[in-house]
C-alpha cells in the first residue's frame, strides 16, 4: 500500500482527505459521520456568535458535479458549538478544525473558546480580503493552536493577502472558498436558480482552485489545503501536484454521499500503486517547476498509434484549421502547412493514440 499520510501545520493526518466547511459538518453528528466514513479531518460549518437564517431553498444542483448555494454560516450559534457540539467530539478519530470569522472582532471573541472546547485547529474565513490578516492576528493573540486562513480566488491581490496573513502568523492556507457571485436561470420558468446570485462550487471550479494553490505555493513555502472541485482520486493527485499538503472537498461528498471518502481513499491508493509511487508526498508540487519554464515556440511533432486509434474522429472535428484527416485506411494525415500547433487535438483523444514526440 502506498503511504498517503501527510502532516498539516505539525498535525499528522492519516490521509490528505478533509471534509471542507459546509452543511455536512453542520453539527457533531454530521462531523462524526464524516470521520467514520474516512475523512482524516473535518472543518466545521463556519461558527459565528449568532446563528444564520438561510433563505429557502438555498442549495441547487448546477450540472457537471457542481452546486450553487446561498447558504450563510452555521445555523447553530457559537454558544451551542462551544457547549455541546465540539465537546461531544472529544473521543473522535480525526482532526477537528473549527471554522470561524467573518471579522477580527468575532475571531477575538471565539478563537479561545473554540480551542478550549476541543478544536485542534482554526480556519478563518471572511468575504472581505482586508479582514483576513487582522483575523489571523486576533486568533494568534488568543491562543496557540494552528491557524489556517481561507482565501477566495475572487481576490485579485490573492498572493499579497496570503503574504500579509503569513506575516500576521498564519500557519497555513485553505484555498479556495466557493466562487461568485454566479447565476443560473431555469429557462422553463424564467427564474434565477435559488432566486438570487449564488456561490458556485464543485468540479467546474477546480481549475481556478488549482491556479490559486499553485500561485500561493510558487510564492511561499506554506502548507495549503487545496479545496475546490475535488471529486475523484486523480483530482487529489492534481491538487497535490499543484503544491497542496492536504485536500478539502464538500460538493463531491454532498452529491455522492459520505461514502465518497472511503471510495476515494481506496482509488488514491490504487492510482499511486498503479503509477509506481510509494507515497503521495513525493508528488507534492511536481507541476510547479514547469510553470516557471520558458514557453516554447517550436512546432509540435506528433506520434500516432494506429492500434490505439478508435477512429472516433474527435481530433479531426476539433481542428479549427482543418489540418487533420483520418483516411479510410485509418492512416492519420496531418497537413503541417495548416497546423498551428495549438495542441487541442492531443487533449481530446480519449485513447492517447496521439502523443507528442519530444
Ligand atoms: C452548500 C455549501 C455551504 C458552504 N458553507 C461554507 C461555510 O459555512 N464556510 C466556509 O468557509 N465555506 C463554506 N463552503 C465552501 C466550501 O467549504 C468549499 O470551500 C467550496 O465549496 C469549494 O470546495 P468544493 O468544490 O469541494 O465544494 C460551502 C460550500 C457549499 C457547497
Ligand atoms: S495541433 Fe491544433 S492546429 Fe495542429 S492539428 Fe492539432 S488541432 Fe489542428
Ligand atoms: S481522437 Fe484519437 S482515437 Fe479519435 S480519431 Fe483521433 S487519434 Fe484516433
Amino acid at each position: 500500500m502506498a503511504d498517503i499520510t501527510t502532516t498539516l501545520c505539525g498535525i499528522p493526518l492519516r490521509s490528505p482527505l478533509i471534509l471542507a466547511s459546509g452543511p455536512l459538518s453542520w453539527n457533531a453528528e454530521g462531523i462524526r459521520t464524516a470521520f467514520a466514513a474516512g475523512a482524516a479531518a473535518v472543518v466545521t460549518k463556519t461558527i459565528r456568535p449568532d446563528a444564520t437564517v438561510n433563505p429557502v431553498p438555498h442549495i441547487a444542483a448546477a450540472g457537471r458535479g457542481s452546486l450553487l448555494n446561498t447558504e450563510g454560516w452555521s445555523d447553530l450559534p457559537a454558544r451551542r458549538w462551544i457547549e455541546h457540539e465540539l465537546p461531544a467530539l472529544r473521543d473522535r478519530d480525526g482532526v477537528l478544525i473549527a471554522s470561524t470569522g467573518h471579522t477580527p472582532a468575532e475571531v477575538a471573541e471565539l478563537a479561545a473558546p473554540l480551542a478550549n472546547a476541543g478544536a485542534d485547529m482554526l480556519e478563518l474565513v471572511s468575504y472581505r480580503a482586508e479582514d483576513a490578516a487582522p483575523m489571523v492576528a486576533a486568533a494568534k493573540r488568543a491562543g496557540d493552536i494552528p491557524v489556517l486562513v481561507k482565501v477566495s480566488a475572487n481576490w485579485p491581490d490573492l498572493v499579497q493577502i496570503v503574504g500579509d496573513c503569513l506575516a500576521a502568523g498564519a500557519d497555513g492556507v485553505t484555498a479556495i472558498d466557493s466562487i461568485g457571485p454566479a447565476l443560473r436561470i431555469d429557462v422553463e420558468s424564467g427564474r434565477p436558480t435559488l432566486g438570487a446570485f449564488a456561490w458556485y462550487s464543485g468540479e467546474s471550479i477546480r481549475p481556478i482552485a488549482l491556479r490559486a494553490v499553485a500561485q500561493i505555493r510558487l510564492a511561499y513555502d506554506v502548507p495549503v489545503v487545496g479545496t475546490g472541485g475535488v471529486a475523484r482520486a486523480e483530482d487529489v493527485v492534481e491538487m497535490v501536484m499543484a503544491g497542496a499538503t492536504a485536500v478539502g472537498t464538500h460538493t463531491a461528498p454532498l452529491l455522492q454521499g459520505m461514502a465518497w471518502f472511503g471510495k476515494t481513499q481506496t482509488h488514491l491508493d490504487a492510482w499511486l500503486e498503479g503509477h509506481g509511487h510509494s507515497d503521495l508526498a513525493g508528488l507534492r508540487g511536481a507541476a510547479l517547476p514547469h510553470l516557471r519554464e520558458i514557453v516554447p515556440h517550436t512546432p509540435l511533432r506528433f506520434a500516432f498509434d494506429v492500434d490505439l486509434c478508435t477512429a472516433c474522429r474527435r481530433c479531426v472535428t476539433v481542428c479549427a484549421y482543418r489540418a487533420r484527416q483520418l483516411q479510410l485506411d485509418r492512416r492519420m494525415a496531418l497537413d503541417e502547412t495548416l497546423c498551428r500547433s495549438c495542441g487541442l487535438c492531443l487533449t481530446v483523444c480519449p485513447t492517447r493514440a496521439l502523443s507528442l514526440i519530444d
